[in-house]
């Protein structure tokens, strides 16, 4: 029998309480599993790792990480941690390059059709969106040299820098991965390359290896690449976003931003998963992956049991499919939220946190999700 090993990463804010229902999803379908089981482990991460160890990422949480098959976090961060010298925020960039996770996948999908009436945005513009967001997460601004502004001596010129960089290998192979997503669709899913190559060198260059690379390996297969600026791009995506449907590719800063957008769409950040990957989850060889919601610690509701759990449990689904290999079981997970989210009229419970205008509890949506789950397993 398979076992395995998933630590989990619960961090500051409401991360714990998300990696919580997320976590009792996972077991269950352990629990309910013929061929394998799944090995939770919690580690020390971000603010709570500031505290306890004294650094976001300490050695021990590394060597777990190392030993593990994926790894389930919650959100780091917080106003205890501010913006001083040493911040919860550098441990996952670290975390995110010590494994090279240069792929983060975050779908902007509707979980449950019936959600389409409480979006933010008009019913008929929301119907039939369907963007999955595809962001390089290990360069960039993110990682290039940094100049923090010395602001205190007398003299100094006062001045920060951050640089921004990328190379040929970095895009390409960002551009494969997101060509691998399109190609699980027939007919392939269209890929819409975001960048700023009316300014930056960076995007010039994303923009020439992105339509190299697709014509070279994928047009064969039917995928096909276009190009916006981000500026306009961001207009689009919440006035006319299934002009966006399909797979937006784009570099790490700009996938930060575009991915907290597009989760306007569905109605709340507090639904969107992501994966972050280290190669293509093609079965092939091992996928290990980092699962967490895009969303971040949200100070302004932590402890009181309202964060909705749904990004992280379904982020929870995508590390059944993506690094266990486990694509029935995930699917269960998704049905299980669908249900558990889709109004009644729909034949669905109904039920949803405060930020999508409901009154569950975080504990209360999942419980329902192990009771609908625990049918389908
Ligand atoms: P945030 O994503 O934490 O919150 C933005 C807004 O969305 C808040 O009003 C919050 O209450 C709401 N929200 C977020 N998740 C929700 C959920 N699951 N259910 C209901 N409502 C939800 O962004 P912020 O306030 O700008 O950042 C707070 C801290 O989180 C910062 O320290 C930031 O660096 C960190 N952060 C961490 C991650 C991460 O760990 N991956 C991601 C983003 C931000
Ligand atoms: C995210 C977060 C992180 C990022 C922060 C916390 C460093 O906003 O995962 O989207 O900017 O990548
Ligand atoms: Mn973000």
């Amino acid at each position: 029998e398979k076992v395995y090993n998933v630590v989990v990463l619960p961090g500051d804010g409401i991360g714990p309480e998300v990696t919580g229902e997320a976590a009792r999803v996972l077991e269950l379908v352990s629990q309910k599993a013929k061929d394998f089981k799944i090995k939770l482990q919690s580690q020390l991460f971000g603010g709570a790792a500031i505290d306890a160890a004294g650094k976001p990422l300490p050695e021990e949480t590394i060597k777990a990480c190392e030993a593990a098959d994926a790894m389930l976090l919650g959100a780091v961060g917080g106003p205890k941690w501010g913006v001083g010298k040493v911040r919860p925020e550098q441990g996952l960039l670290a975390l995110r390059v010590h494994f090279d996770l240069y792929a983060n996948v975050r779908p902007a999908l509707f979980p449950s059709q019936s959600l389409v009436k409480h979006s933010p945005l008009k019913e008929d513009i929301a119907r039939g969106t369907d963007i999955i967001v595809v962001r390089e997460l290990v360069k960039g601004l993110y990682i290039g040299e940094r100049q923090e502004a010395d602001l205190d001596t007398p003299g100094s010129t006062g001045e920060a820098s951050d640089m921004m960089r990328y190379n040929k290998h970095d895009v390409e192979r960002i551009t494969r991965l997101a060509a691998y997503l399109a190609l699980q669709s027939k007919p392939p899913k269209k890929l819409h390359s975001i960048d700023k190559a009316n300014v930056l060198a960076c995007s010039r260059l994303w923009r020439r290896v992105v339509t190299e690379t697709v014509e070279r390996e994928f047009s064969s297969q039917g995928v096909e690449v276009d190009h916006q600026l981000v500026d306009s791009a961001a207009m689009v995506m919440v006035s006319n976003p299934k002009k966006l449907n399909g797979i937006v590719l784009t570099e790490n800063m700009f996938g930060d931003i575009l991915s907290d957008e597009s989760s306007v769409i569905p109605g709340s950040l507090g639904l969107l998963p992501s994966a972050s990957l280290a190669g293509l989850p093609d079965g092939k060889s091992a996928c290990k992956g980092l699962y967490e919601p895009i969303h971040g610690s949200a100070p302004d509701i932590a402890g009181q049991g309202i964060a909705n759990p749904i990004g992280t449990i379904l982020s929870a689904a995508l590390l059944l499919r993506y690094s266990l290999g486990r694509p029935n079981e995930a699917e269960a997970v998704e049905t299980a939220v669908r249900k558990v989210l889709d109004a009644q009229e729909d034949g669905g419970l109904g039920m949803r946190t405060k930020d999508l205008g409901g009154n569950a509890g975080s504990k209360e949506i999942g419980d329902k999700v192990l009771e609908v789950l625990e049918t389908l397993l």
